[in-house]
């Protein structure tokens, strides 16, 4: 079983599409484990973007994803992060397709609504960056 690590950003937030957002992952069959909304700390930006921290883009980045509250989540399910990835869409949404969250919610891709992991070791790393073992609840469903 596979585990994803996915925030809401904060044009996401604004706009009212949390539980858009967390409907199209139950309705696929995906479960959650633990789900967090705050404003994020300066040092767990950095953390979460450590692979973009001397990207041109990053001040701005971090500017945007501490412009306002965020909705973490941690995602369980077969294959999570890949099929996570198909129902989110290209970074860039001029390339998301219709359908997809990016592909039917953002234009910009430095507004472009959600974080998804991109691999099942980049979805452990930001998992541990924001939630303590304790805080992901054991239940069965159907994932
Ligand atoms: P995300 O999936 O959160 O991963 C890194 C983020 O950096 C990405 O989504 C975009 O929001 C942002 N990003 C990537 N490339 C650019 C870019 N060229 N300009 C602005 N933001 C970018």
């Amino acid at each position: 079983m596979e585990r994803s690590f996915v925030m809401i950003k904060p044009d996401g937030v604004q706009r009212g599409l949390i539980g858009e957002i967390i409907s199209r992952f139950e309705r696929k069959g995906l479960k959650m484990l633990a789900a967090r909304f705050e404003c994020l700390p300066e040092d767990r930006v950095a953390a979460q973007y450590n692979e973009h921290l001397e990207k041109p883009f990053f001040p701005g980045l971090k500017t945007y994803i501490m412009s306002g509250p965020v909705f973490l989540m941690v995602w369980e399910g077969k294959n999570a992060v890949g099929i996570i990835r198909s129902l989110v869409g290209a970074t860039n949404p001029v390339e998301a397709v219709p359908g997809t969250i990016r592909g039917d919610f953002a234009v910009d891709i430095g507004r472009n609504v959600i974080h998804a992991s991109d691999s099942p070791a980049s979805g452990e790393r930001e998992i541990a960056i924001h939630f303590g073992s304790d805080d992901l609840v054991a239940y069965s469903g159907i994932a």
